[in-house]
């Protein structure tokens, strides 16, 4: 079966690579919406719009089984739009908000995502459903997605800018300490290590991408094989990756031959009269 997953960039490719160890026996097609990155900042109807149009194409043409959409940005916006437009069952990514009120000891958590997803009423609602017993420290990064891409590209990062974007998260009150910081954007992942070593005490970086994964597989194991029509093109023989820029960076490129994903060009309509409000 074909599984489509979308990001506005390569953050989703942490989403990838946990689906493709618990469903290596699928084809997937990765999507990242480069021309349109980064989505933190873009206005919610916008996106939206952006997003269908893009979904309209990509159904069309690979026809998936299912989509997960890896982005929390998208994800705390446009699931139920999604969802109402398109016949297929589609699994987004949220901060893991519940977990992380779960398992802390000291009671303080951290919520690091996006402007877009930390300003979303889904993920308020996260919080008040969840954690409302602990306390939440909420952190609109403006700069991090970027730099994940930049850390993905080889160039080295300024560890000014991000130490600053993550001093916010470590609070320290009544004695005690931030114990968990939630990672709710998928290119986080790919700087942990760099976090890691900033940050003033030890906490506990979560990534829900393995329980995306695991989620993306239950759903998929009620999808029956010929839900979806033959296909007449773009069936892909092997993983592909599809950029919206049409001409990534070279070390992007590199990177996505490199996980085995056959880069592959996409016209997309919608983006040609530039929907970007
Ligand atoms: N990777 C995306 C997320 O999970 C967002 C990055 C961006 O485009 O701003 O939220």
């Amino acid at each position: 079966m074909t599984i489509l997953v979308f990001d506005s960039g390569i953050g989703g490719l942490s989403v990838l690579r946990e689906a493709r160890m618990l469903m290596h026996e699928h084809t997937f097609v990765y999507v990242g919406d480069d021309a349109g990155f980064p989505y933190g900042d873009w206005d919610g109807e916008a996106l939206t719009r952006r997003m269908e149009g893009l979904f309209d194409t990509l159904i069309q043409t690979y026809r998936p089984h299912l989509a997960i959409v890896a982005c929390n940005t998208a994800s705390t916006l446009i699931m139920p739009a999604l969802r109402t437009r398109f016949d297929l069952p589609f699994v987004g990514i949220v901060p893991a908000i519940k977990p992380a009120a779960e398992r802390t000891a000291s009671g303080l958590i951290t919520v690091l995502a996006t402007p877009g997803t930390i300003q979303r009423p889904y993920t308020q609602e996260l919080v008040r459903q969840f954690a409302s017993h602990r306390q939440v420290t909420m952190v609109g990064a403006t700069r991090l997605a970027r730099l994940a891409e930049e850390h993905m590209q080889g160039r080295s990062i300024d560890t000014r800018v991000l130490q600053a974007e993550i001093d916010p998260c470590f609070v320290e009150r009544d004695g005690k300490r931030t114990d968990i910081i939630t990672l709710g954007c998928t290119h986080y992942p790919f700087l942990v290590n760099e976090m890691r070593k900033l940050a003033p005490w030890p906490v506990d970086w979560l990534d829900p991408a393995e329980a995306v994964a695991r989620q993306a597989r239950a759903v998929l194991a009620s999808v029956s094989d010929d839900s979806v029509g033959p296909l007449d093109t773009g069936s892909p023989a092997g993983d592909i990756a599809i950029m919206t820029s049409g001409s990534p960076p070279a070390p992007i490129a590199r990177l996505l031959g490199g996980l085995g994903l056959q880069l592959t060009s996409q016209h997309f309509p919608s983006l040609d009269a530039g929907s970007r409000d």
